[in-house]
């Protein structure tokens, strides 16, 4: 049941789709313990300690879930809290579970301790959720035995587990749901020097040698995001390799970016059609998604996962209760002067 709706052709910055060539790169690169996990401090000290509880009272690990924008490091931790519990994963995703009875024949084949792994476990339907309450809170399962007035239901008891959620929109997790959450985490977006760190780290295992400024240069465009950072990585030693360069340079670096059309800052031409839609199409006054998505040509969900938080992040665009605004920031990013509109004025 492993996930495999995944884009065949995805953008070089688009981190909520992935090729195949990604999926086996993220496992590949994949940190395998909290020690080798780069940056999300405060997330690490948390967990370190709920795992170190568990363990200590010889108790299963309470259930965790991970949210935040993709390619964060989510799955990653969900496979390092497994490996360092010393128990199986099993993983699936909220669309991947359409029946209650899948999801009951997932739970009844988990061994005591086991990790059961639920990406985008926003998009779970509400018989299987209703299916899942008892099971994270009392490991029972509940069946209903019959029909109509003589329908009974009887409990069947589950090996204790631990459920780790993983989801770009906490904003779409019912409180019931979020409730039988023993924590929960939120991963923040990285800094430059994070992901240098992580750009060093995967050229190591990848063999590319590749210089400590270029891969501050390309951590810089990399949107604050691992899985970009890997990808660009992949891309630029690409352009090295076909332009005899044996050693990546920020001179590489900037030529091949140059190339995938990602700008100074990391964004891409997604990103700054987003941006002008915004800023000039509708003079920087405030924008709803649908009008937005109608616009730019691009799906809904893209632009509230991927660019809109990158863009807010680089206070490019802000959301306010009308809708999302360009800022100043983003005329002067896209070297164009502010139209004289009233609401544009305000926030100058
Ligand atoms: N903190 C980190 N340190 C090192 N590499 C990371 C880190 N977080 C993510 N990565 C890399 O980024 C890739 C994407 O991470 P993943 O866990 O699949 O993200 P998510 O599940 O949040 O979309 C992984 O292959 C991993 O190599
Ligand atoms: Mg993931």
């Amino acid at each position: 049941m492993i996930e495999s709706n995944h884009n065949p052709n995805p953008s070089p910055l688009d981190s909520s789709s992935r090729d195949d060539e990604d999926l086996i790169m993220d496992q590949n690169l994949r940190p395998a313990s909290l020690d080798e996990y780069v940056g999300q401090d405060s997330v690490k000290e948390n967990l370190r300690i709920v795992m170190g509880a568990a363990k200590k009272r010889g108790e299963v690990l309470e259930h965790l879930l991970f949210y935040g924008p993709p390619g964060l490091g989510k799955t990653t931790l969900a496979f390092i809290a497994a490996r360092e519990m010393g128990v199986n994963i099993k993983i699936t995703s909220g669309p991947a579970i359409e029946r209650a009875g899948d999801l009951a024949s997932l739970l009844t084949n988990l061994s005591q301790g086991d990790v059961l792994f639920v990406d985008e476990i926003h998009r779970l339907n509400k018989v299987v959720e209703e299916v899942l309450y008892p099971a994270m809170e009392d490991y029972a399962l509940d069946i209903i035995l019959g029909k109509g007035p003589g329908a009974r239901s009887i409990r069947m008891d589950l090996p204790k587990f631990t459920l780790i959620g993983a989801t770009t929109r906490i904003g779409l997790i019912s409180s019931p749901l979020r409730d039988r959450f023993g924590a929960t985490y939120r991963l923040e977006y990285y800094t430059a020097e994070d992901l240098q760190k992580i750009i060093m780290r995967s050229a190591k295992i990848l063999n590319i040698k590749i210089e400590k400024v270029a891969a501050m240069e390309l951590a810089k465009r990399s949107r604050f995001t691992p899985r970009i950072a890997n990808r660009l990585l992949r891309r630029v030693r690409d352009f090295a390799q076909v332009n005899n360069r044996d050693t990546i340079n920020s001179e590489v670096v900037d030529q091949a970016l140059q190339l995938l059309e990602i700008d100074k800052l990391g964004l891409d031409k997604n990103d700054r059609r987003i941006l002008e839609t915004l800023a000039v199409k509708f003079s920087g006054n405030p924008v709803g998604l649908s009008t937005l998505a109608a616009a730019t040509g691009e799906e809904e969900d893209t632009i509230t996962d991927v660019h809109e938080p990158f863009l807010i992040r680089l206070g490019m665009v802000t959301r306010t209760p009308k809708g999302r605004q360009a800022t100043e920031a983003a005329y002067r990013h896209l070297e164009i002067t502010p139209p004289n509109a009233a609401g544009q004025q305000k926030m100058l």
